[in-house]
């Protein structure tokens, strides 16, 4: 296991940054639970009747998202999250997916971020999970965009500009 204390250089995470990240995200996974349960008992009318089926089986993938993240942090010797990030609520339901859709691109830039910060540590097997967690946040995307009748967001570049292991 590689010792974050020694050779800290620039651009080069340490494992203690590491699970605060994760922590961010799993912050971002609680507040993904709740939106979705509530989101999906909400959405009425039958337009919407399809895409309330999927933010059900939504919900049930980040709690399981979630598991899985706090079992990274306490890996890493962390104690995990409890707080969510803010939940957006509307009585609009197409504000409510563009909501969903908003978090679920965060998500995937910072899972995107997070693969790359593991395995910069070495940590091949924990980016080989959040491999897996992203591709369910991918078809997350997709199903909002596909409700909402819009393109899926390109969020590979994006604000964030990708420098490893900075802090923002
Ligand atoms: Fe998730
Ligand atoms: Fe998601």
């Amino acid at each position: 296991m590689p010792n974050p204390k020694s050779a800290v250089v620039e651009d080069e995470i340490s494992r203690d940054r590491l699970a605060e990240l994760l922590n961010d995200d799993l912050a971002r996974e609680y507040q993904a639970i709740i939106g979705y349960v509530v989101y999906s008992q909400v959405l009425s009318g039958a337009q919407y009747m399809d895409i309330a089926n999927q933010l059900e089986i939504h919900a049930k993938q980040e709690l399981d998202h979630a598991l899985i993240i706090s079992r990274q942090i306490d890996y890493l010797g962390k104690m995990p999250a409890v707080v969510p990030k803010s939940v957006r609520t509307s009585e609009d339901p197409k504000e409510m997916l563009r909501f969903d859709l908003e978090n679920e691109n965060e998500t995937i830039r910072n899972y995107r971020d997070r693969i790359r910060q593991c395995e910069a540590l070495g940590e091949y097997a924990m980016a080989e999970q959040i491999r897996q967690i992203l591709m369910q946040e991918q078809d997350h995307q997709i199903d909002l965009a596909t409700a909402l009748g819009i393109e899926v967001p390109d969020v590979s570049g994006g604000p964030k500009g990708r420098t490893l292991g900075k802090r923002r």
